[in-house]
């Protein structure tokens, strides 16, 4: 059996750039993985089963496109997939795509294909928009940055990478929003405009945490919080208890206030709480040694 952390993510920036010609959104984010995980298991067996109980599973999916990517893998393989769920579901923090990328990792090393984590986003691809990024931010534990529609895939500059992990506070409103439906509703920004993904890899480079507050930005905001009020009041509460910036994470419907220390985001996801929200204390994957 290979038991595989799965990491959530926030997106620290969302920048929306206009429908494609595949129907899909061209975006640039930056995505962080994030101290939230499932645990994923992988153990060998006759075809491929997973007993998350999702119909459209992505772990399913994402072991499926393994095989079609390597179907000359020596012997017969199958696997049964064990996901013990710790990441709320349909709230924009990447739940279902980190599963699916860690199912990728997991098969890879269990299957004895020795793919690249490059090869391994590369299949990701067709799994979910996500999935490309995780894959990428799970193996090397960093922050990325996603362009295309998601199958572009770069870790953040060096000097981001050697920063401390950033601090943070998740609210959960508990509703769940439809990700087709969020990009249907947005607008588009222009490409002449300054992007804020850039302003936010030049500030994680400062370690200047008040620039990286400032540069936090998601063009799905506003299509979200028209279809889900909640997402603005969760919004809201992290303001209120004086978090420096505050964000929507994907299409929602989770929010994320940013903070200047560990101790700092567990007082406030305390208080939260206690004001009965669904609220943690996160913090960035930093991993300083790639
Ligand atoms: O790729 P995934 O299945 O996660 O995407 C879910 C839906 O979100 C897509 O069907 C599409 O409507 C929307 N989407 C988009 N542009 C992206 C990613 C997702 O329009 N870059």
């Amino acid at each position: 059996m290979i038991s595989t952390e799965a990491f959530a993510k926030v997106n620290l920036t969302l920048e929306v750039y206009g429908v494609r010609g595949d129907g899909y959104h061209a975006l640039r984010s930056v995505v962080a993985p994030i101290s939230l995980s499932d645990t994923v298991e992988v153990s060998p067996a006759d075809g491929i089963s997973c007993d998350t109980g999702f119909a459209d599973d992505l772990c399913v999916k994402a072991a499926g496109a393994l095989l079609r990517r390597d179907p000359s893998a020596r012997g017969p393989l199958g696997a049964s997939i064990h996901v013990v769920k710790r990441i709320p579901v349909g709230g924009g923090l990447g739940g279902g795509s980190a599963d699916a990328a860690a199912v990728l990792r997991a098969l890879n090393g269990m299957w004895g294909l020795e793919l690249s984590p490059e090869e391994l986003a590369d299949v990701g691809a067709d799994v979910g928009s996500d999935v490309p990024a995780l894959v990428m931010a799970q193996h090397y534990r960093t922050s990325v940055v996603m362009e295309g529609r998601g199958e572009t895939v770069s870790l953040v500059p060096l000097g981001a990478r050697r920063r401390p992990p950033l601090e943070l506070v998740l609210v959960n409103p508990g509703v769940h929003t439809s990700t087709r439906e969020v990009y249907a509703r947005s607008g588009a920004r222009s490409a002449e405009g300054p992007s804020a993904t850039d302003e936010c890899l030049a500030a994680m480079e400062s370690g200047e945490i008040g620039r990286i507050a400032r540069s936090l930005a998601n063009d799905l905001e506003g299509a979200a919080q028209s279809l889900h009020p909640e997402i603005s009041a969760a919004m809201d509460a992290l303001r209120a208890e004086g978090a420096l910036g505050v964000a929507m994470s994907g299409s929602g419907s989770s929010a994320f206030g940013l903070v200047e220390t560990r101790a700092r985001a567990q007082e406030m996801a305390l208080s939260l709480r206690g004001r009965g929200l669904r609220a943690w204390a996160v913090h960035t994957l930093a991993q300083n040694l790639v």
